[in-house]
C-alpha cells in the first residue's frame, strides 16, 4: 500500500514536472511570435539570418549584447543604439534608431527569439523584464 507521503510526493512531481513544460512551451511559443516581429523591425538592417550587413549593420551572432545582460539588450530597442561596437574586428558606428512604438510583448518576444536563433542560445526576455526597463526610462 502507497503511503500518504510517497502520494503527495508524487503528486508535487506530478505539478512541478508540469509547470516546467508549460514554461518551456511558452519559450516555444514567444520565439514563434517574435520571429514575426524581427520580420517587421529588425531583419531588413540585421538581415535573415541575423548576419548583419559589413560595416553598416552589425551582426546578431553570439554578440555580447545579444548574449549578456538583459537590461541593455532591452534599452537597445527601446532607446536606440548609438556606440561604436566591435564584433570580430569589425567596427559599426551607424545609429540604430529606437523602437518604443512596439509593445512590452513584441519586444519579449523579438529578443527572446534572437538570443535563442542564429546559433544563440540564452535564457527568454519576459514581459516582466521589458516592463520593469521601460518603466525606469519613462
Ligand atoms: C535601421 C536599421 C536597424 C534596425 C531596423 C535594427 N537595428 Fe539593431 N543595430 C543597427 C545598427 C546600425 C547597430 C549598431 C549601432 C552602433 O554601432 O551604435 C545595431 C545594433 C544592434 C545590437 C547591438 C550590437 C549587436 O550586433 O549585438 C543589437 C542587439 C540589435 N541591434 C538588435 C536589434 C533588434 C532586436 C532589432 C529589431 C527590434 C533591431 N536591432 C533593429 C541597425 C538596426
Amino acid at each position: 500500500m502507497m503511503k500518504k507521503c510517497c502520494i503527495i510526493l508524487s503528486v508535487l512531481i506530478g505539478f512541478i514536472t508540469l509547470s516546467f513544460t508549460t514554461q518551456q512551451q511558452d519559450v516555444k511559443a514567444s520565439i514563434q511570435r517574435g520571429k514575426k516581429v524581427y520580420e517587421k523591425a529588425c531583419l531588413a538592417c540585421h538581415q535573415k539570418d541575423g548576419e548583419g550587413v559589413p560595416r553598416m549593420n552589425p551582426p546578431l551572432i553570439k554578440t555580447m549584447q545579444v548574449l549578456g545582460n538583459k537590461e541593455k539588450l532591452i534599452r537597445i530597442v527601446l532607446q536606440g543604439f548609438n556606440e561604436e561596437v566591435e564584433i570580430n574586428g569589425e567596427y559599426f558606428d551607424n545609429p540604430m534608431p529606437a523602437q518604443p512604438q512596439l509593445s512590452n510583448q513584441e519586444i519579449a518576444d523579438v529578443l527572446t527569439y534572437v538570443r535563442n536563433s542564429f546559433g544563440n542560445k540564452a535564457t527568454a526576455v519576459t514581459l516582466a523584464d521589458v516592463k520593469m526597463v521601460r518603466s525606469k526610462i519613462k
